[in-house]
């Protein structure tokens, strides 16, 4: 059965020019594009997106980074698709929870600054893709 995630390459995979890199990835896994979108968003949007962690110590952070520039939204579409694509991406801590051979574990070094989001859950993708792409 087919299933969709919310796929973000955030700023710094677009200054980083990764962008190509990540979707190349994904399309090679056989996975498909159902949505993609340049945009830079605005702060009520990242503070839906990243609601779950509201008063955490790196919120405030996290949401001027994703803010500060750019980035790729995508709708990714396939079997398992959640899953293949957090594998796909690797483990949140680039070097300590993300192997070689993931996106993460390839390109980056610092948690914050972790390249990509994947929705975690059918009930997040759910919610991130009304989100970002409630025409869909
Ligand atoms: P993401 O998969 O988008 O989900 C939440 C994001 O918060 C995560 O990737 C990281 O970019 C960021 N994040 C998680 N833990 C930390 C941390 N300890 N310090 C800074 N940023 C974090």
């Amino acid at each position: 059965m087919s299933e969709r995630t919310l796929v973000l390459v955030k700023p710094d995979g677009v200054s980083r020019g990764l962008v190509g890199e990540v979707i190349s990835r994904i399309e090679r896994k056989g996975l498909k594009l159902a949505a993609l979108e340049l945009r830079v968003v605005d702060r009520a949007t990242a503070e839906q997106h990243y609601a779950e962690h509201d008063g955490k110590p790196f919120y405030n952070d996290l949401v001027e980074f994703i803010t500060g520039g750019p980035l790729v939204a995508l709708v990714v579409e396939g079997p398992r698709a959640i899953s293949a694509f957090r594998q796909l991406a690797g483990g949140t801590d680039p070097v300590e929870k993300a192997t070689p051979g993931t996106i993460r574990g390839d390109f980056g070094l610092e948690v914050q600054f972790n390249l990509v989001h994947g929705s975690d859950s059918p009930e997040s993708a759910e919610r991130e893709i009304k989100l970002w792409f409630p025409a869909l």
